[in-house]
C-alpha cells in the first residue's frame, strides 16, 4: 500500500527540509573568492597574466580531452568566438556565397544569438538560420543534416550541433559530415560541464558556466575548448582585446597584429568558482552515472510498470552529460494509465520533482519562429520531444537518494492513476509545460 501522490493531498516525497540545495558550495569556494578579492588581481591580461582563469582553463581542457581552453563571459558569446575563429581561418574567399548556419531547432534558442554573433562580426552579415529537427534523445538529427548538406552544402557556413538535456547526440557523425563538406562545425556543448564524448571532437566547442542550472555554475561564465592551437590564439584575441596569447598564456605563444576582435574576459571570481564546481562535479559525475542506471533499470521494471511508461534515451558517453536528467513519456503513459504527458509533470512537480517539458524548440517560440528560414520541415521529432519530455534538474540526479525517492513517487502515481487522469486540465495551458517548483536554495546564512 503506497500513500497517496502529494498532488491528491498526500505529504511530498521531495520537501524543504530534504530537498538537495543547489549549487553545492561550501568553505572552498568562499576562500577562494576572498582570495581574490583580496589579491586585487580581478582579472587577467596578457601583460598581467591570469591564474585563475589558467588554471581552469587547463582543468577543462584535460577533462573533456582538448588541449586547449578560453575562458569566456558565458556559454553564448563562446558559441560566437568559436564561429568566429573558424571563419577566420578559413577566410573571407571561403565564405563568399554562403549564407546559411544549421542550428538545432529543439535548444535553448536565445543561442542562436551568438551564432549571428559569431557570423556577422566577422563577415559583417548576419547568417540565415536553418532549424535541424530532433532526434529522441532531443539533440539534432544526423540525417536531417546529412540530406540538407547534401543538396544545399555550397550555401552552409557552418553546422551548430548542441548537447542537449543529458546527450551528446550523434556529434561524431555531424563532425563527419561537415568535415566531408567542407563546412564549419561548432558544439554548442552549454550543458555538457565536466561530461566528456571520447568521439572525434568538432573544431570548437563552447561550454556554459551560468549559474541558474549548469553543471558546473560559475555565476556567469563559460569557455571554448579546441584542440588546434591557432584556432585558440584567435579565440583568446577575442577575450582579450585583440591580443594573441603571451608566453605565459596556456594557450602557445603567437604573434599576430591588431584584430578587430571583443572584450569577452572571463573575470578571475567567475573563473574560480567555476573551477571549484568542475572538481565537485568529478565526483558528483559517479553519482549520476549509477542513478542514471538506476533509474533506467526502475523505468524497465516490469513490477512497476508492466509496460514502460517512460524511457529514458541510451546514453552515449561514459560520462554523459548531467545537465539533467531527460526521460520520454511513451504512448503507453495514455493507453496503460491514462495520464498525459502534463498530467505527470503536474504529479512530479507536487512531490516536490523539478519535472518540466525543456527548452521549447525554436519553430514554436514566439521569439524565434520568425527568425528561422522556412525550408519545409516539419519538425515531427522536436515537437514529440518538447510534448513528451520530462526534464529533472541536475540536482536531483547528483543526489544518491533520487532513485529510491523516484520509484516511490512513481509507485503512488501508478497506484492513483485512475484518480490523477486529468489533473493537469486545472492548470491554465500555458503553464503545463513548465509547472513551477520553487527553486529552494541554501538557506541565506
Ligand atoms: C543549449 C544551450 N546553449 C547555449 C546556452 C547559452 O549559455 P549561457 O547562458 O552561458 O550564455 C544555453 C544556456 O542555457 C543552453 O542551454
Amino acid at each position: 500500500m503506497t500513500d497517496m501522490p502529494a498532488a491528491l493531498g498526500g505529504r511530498p516525497v521531495v520537501r524543504p527540509d530534504n530537498e538537495p540545495g543547489w549549487p553545492l558550495s561550501g568553505a572552498i569556494e568562499k576562500a577562494a573568492l576572498a582570495e581574490i578579492t583580496d589579491s586585487g588581481q580581478w582579472v587577467g591580461f596578457s601583460h598581467i597574466p591570469a591564474k585563475w582563469r589558467a588554471i581552469l582553463e587547463q582543468v577543462v581542457a584535460a577533462t573533456t580531452g582538448h588541449r586547449y581552453g578560453i575562458g569566456q563571459p558565458n556559454g553564448t558569446l563562446a558559441i560566437a568566438s568559436g564561429i568566429r575563429a573558424q571563419l577566420r581561418s578559413r577566410g573571407p574567399q571561403w565564405a563568399r556565397g554562403r549564407d546559411q548556419v544549421l542550428v538545432a531547432d529543439l535548444t535553448h534558442a536565445s543561442a542562436h544569438h551568438g551564432v549571428r554573433l559569431g557570423v556577422a562580426s566577422e563577415l559583417g552579415r548576419a547568417p540565415e538560420l536553418v532549424a535541424i529537427d530532433a532526434r529522441p534523445d532531443a539533440t539534432m538529427d544526423a540525417e536531417c543534416v546529412a540530406g540538407y548538406l547534401g543538396q544545399h552544402a555550397n550555401r552552409v557556413l557552418a553546422v551548430v550541433p548542441a548537447t542537449m538535456y543529458g546527450n551528446f547526440g550523434p556529434i561524431e557523425q555531424i563532425v563527419r559530415l561537415a568535415e566531408d563538406h567542407d563546412v564549419v562545425v561548432h558544439h554548442d556543448n552549454a550543458l555538457g560541464g565536466a561530461a566528456r564524448y571520447d568521439g572525434r571532437h568538432a573544431v570548437t566547442a563552447s561550454i556554459s558556466g551560468h549559474g541558474e542550472g549548469k553543471a558546473t555554475p560559475s555565476c556567469e561564465g563559460g569557455l571554448v575548448v579546441t584542440s588546434d592551437p591557432d584556432v585558440a590564439a584567435l579565440v583568446r584575441a577575442d577575450t582579450d582585446c585583440g591580443n594573441a596569447p603571451a608566453r605565459l598564456d596556456p594557450i602557445p605563444y603567437a604573434d599576430f597584429g591588431p584584430i578587430p576582435a571583443g572584450n569577452q574576459r572571463m573575470g578571475e571570481q567567475p573563473a574560480a568558482l567555476m573551477l571549484i564546481q568542475w572538481l565537485r562535479a568529478m565526483h558528483s559525475r559517479l553519482q549520476v552515472r549509477e542513478n542514471r542506471r538506476l533509474v533506467t533499470e526502475l523505468a524497465q521494471d516490469s513490477a512497476l510498470f508492466p509496460v514502460p511508461v517512460l524511457k529514458v534515451p541510451p546514453v552515449d558517453a561514459e560520462y554523459p552529460p548531467f545537465f539533467c536528467l531527460h526521460m520520454e513519456c511513451t504512448d503507453e503513459l495514455e493507453t496503460e494509465l491514462g495520464l498525459t504527458p502534463d498530467d505527470l509533470r503536474v504529479a512530479l512537480t507536487a512531490e516536490g520533482i523539478w519535472a518540466e517539458a525543456g527548452f521549447i524548440p525554436t519553430h514554436l517560440d514566439p521569439a524565434w519562429q520568425d527568425q528561422i528560414t522556412d525550408v519545409g520541415f516539419t519538425y515531427a521529432g522536436s515537437k514529440r520531444v518538447y510534448e513528451r519530455a520530462i526534464f529533472m534538474h541536475n540536482k536531483y540526479l547528483r543526489h544518491p537518494d533520487f532513485p529510491v525517492w523516484l520509484a516511490e513517487i512513481l509507485q503512488r502515481i501508478r497506484d492513483n492513476a485512475g484518480k490523477l487522469a486529468g489533473i493537469s486540465e486545472s492548470i491554465p495551458e500555458s503553464d503545463r509545460h513548465r509547472v513551477t517548483n520553487p527553486f529552494v536554495r541554501k538557506a541565506h546564512p
